[in-house]
């Protein structure tokens, strides 16, 4: 039986949105995602023994049931347990190359990853929907990281709309190594400080639902207008953490001192993004902002928009 490599791609929130509480517990969104270039690699290996193994070259990552790479690996067992008995365990190999604890979903492509890799594997035949639907079980980011590309989420973040993705559309992450912001922490912060914006009722809800595809943001996604899309951004969860990490809010400040054509915030943080025109204006970027903030924990790249999610390689 053969091995899998694939590429698990992380995210950028281009607009997240919270609408309201849900009966679930978890909060209602809306959401732009976009795919970045910027990649993990995740192997899956059959081994002969009946065991799930994990395996990860960075030193942040649980490597275990905490990783959801593992509870991926878990559920497609408890699913398909014939599949199990019939192929045997697999061994997971995960590459980080997406910082950790970033606001960038590494944790969620890699298990989309393992979804889509034990489908190839275990020969399941089973349909892009219905491994976002065995994604969502996951995190609310899973489908979306199967699918990739850009795209409306709304719900918990796992009903999607798939958007044409703009072309040569470059990005600039930056993020501080030993920072890391947990995704339940500015949720519930979030909750506790902005429950009284939350609309009061269904009727408010679904009105407040309509609003994104009311906004500038799709009509400039749809004529790929850069400018007009980085005026655009928005991110609700920047209330919350920027205050509270006053180095973040430092380094989103000195970006927007630079010329590029937009900064925010991704997901839960704590990575900045800027938007970029080219590689070049990425790069230089970079050296603008390594000269103005010169320290040893701040890392640095540039990638690309991605058109799509994860991706058999090998
Ligand atoms: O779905 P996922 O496990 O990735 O979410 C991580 C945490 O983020 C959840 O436990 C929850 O606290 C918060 N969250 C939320 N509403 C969402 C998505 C995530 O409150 N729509």
């Amino acid at each position: 039986m053969r091995s899998y490599s694939l590429a698990a791609p992380g995210k950028i929130n281009l607009h997240l949105e919270i609408l309201g509480d849900r009966p679930d517990g978890y909060h209602e969104l809306a959401m732009i995602l976009q795919s970045i270039e910027l990649s993990d690699i995740v192997t899956i290996t059959p081994l002969s023994t009946e065991a799930i193994r994990l395996h990860c070259n960075h030193n942040q990552v649980p490597l275990n049931k905490d990783n959801l790479a593992f509870k991926a690996a878990e559920l497609m067992v408890a699913k398909f347990p014939a599949a199990f008995a019939q192929w045997g365990g697999v061994e997971i190999t995960i590459e980080k190359n997406l910082p950790v604890a970033a606001g960038l979903a590494g944790g969620s492509s890699n298990a989309a990853a393992v979804i889509v890799g034990l489908n190839l594997l275990w020969d399941l035949g089973l349909t892009q929907p219905q491994l976002q639907e065995l994604g969502a079980g996951i995190g609310s980011d899973v489908p979306f990281c199967i699918s990739g590309g850009t795209a409306i989420a709304t719900g918990r973040g796992e009903t999607l709309d798939n958007l044409v993705t703009p072309p040569e559309i470059y990005v600039l992450l930056a993020k501080y190594r030993s920072l890391a912001v947990s995704t339940a922490w500015a949720y519930q912060t979030y909750r506790q400080q902005f429950s009284h914006t939350y609309p009061p009722d269904s009727q408010a809800l679904a009105a407040r639902k309509t609003k994104l595809s009311e906004t500038d943001l799709l009509q400039t996604i749809a004529h790929q207008d850069l400018d007009r899309l980085g005026k655009s951004l928005y991110n609700d969860l920047e209330k919350v953490v920027l205050p509270a990490h006053s180095q973040v809010a430092k380094l989103r400040q000195t970006l927007e001192s630079f010329p590029n054509s937009g900064v925010m915030m991704s997901g839960s943080g704590p990575t900045v993004f800027a938007l970029c025109s080219s590689q070049q204006q990425g790069e230089e970027l970079q050296r603008q902002l390594k000269a103005a903030l010169p320290e040893p924990d701040l890392e640095i790249w540039v990638t690309k928009f991605n058109s799509g999610g994860v991706k058999v390689i090998s």
